[in-house]
């Protein structure tokens, strides 16, 4: 939705993103209760994962036995819908989900910072936490070189377990430093279009 606000002569224009949004996932307990022990079990002893800053993840393979589409809806698809409902923008034809993945952190785990470069929304299910949740996004464009005014930054310590986060892939966030176990699910959606068959000419 674009923002016009008008103070005297003055104008405002806000764009519609970036912002982050979060909200209750339903049937949080039976997900966790059911996925939790199955990613305990392939942190300790599955060569499908990798251990990256203290942190057990899945991020590089896609086969997940342990999920279902019911879970998927609870997670992804019906946060994603109230997330268009709320903000009032508009959707594509069509979504997709093109990679999930999880992270177990342990005692002094974290993910340094990033951004998720193939897809055009991101989220992360906070699916276990034993503390307030660490994950911290960055302000885009606050990047004033001479004296970082208007740099900024979230903690997004107002997430609980249980909440899935959405934000606009092009996001830098990280998992600050934690000092407790951490699951999450994280994932990345794209856009769908239907567009007409490359030609080219020989
Ligand atoms: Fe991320």
């Amino acid at each position: 939705m674009v923002t016009n606000t008008c103070l005297t002569d003055s104008m405002i224009y806000e764009f519609d993103a970036p912002f982050i949004f979060w909200t209750k996932v339903n049937n949080h307990k039976e997900i966790k209760d059911t996925i939790v022990p199955v990613i305990k079990m392939i942190s300790d002893n599955d060569n499908a994962t990798v251990t990256v800053d203290g942190s057990t993840t899945t991020y590089y393979h896609q086969k997940y036995s342990y999920f279902t589409n019911d879970m998927l809806e609870d997670i992804i698809w019906k946060p994603l819908e109230q997330m268009h409902e709320e903000k009032n923008i508009s959707k594509p034809q069509g979504y997709n989900l093109d990679a999930l993945w999880w992270n177990n952190y342990t005692s002094g785990g974290r993910t340094k910072v990033h951004k998720h470069e193939r897809a055009d929304w991101s989220g992360i299910y906070l699916l276990h936490l034993e503390e307030p949740n660490t994950t911290t996004f960055y302000s885009q464009y606050g990047e004033a070189p001479n004296s970082g005014y208007m740099n900024q930054h979230k903690v997004l310590n107002d997430a609980v377990e249980g909440d899935v986060i959405i934000f606009p892939s092009f996001m830098q966030h990280c998992g600050d430093v934690c000092t407790k176990n951490r699951i999450i699910v994280s994932f990345d959606v794209i856009s769908e279009y239907e567009r007409s068959p490359l030609v080219i000419l020989n």
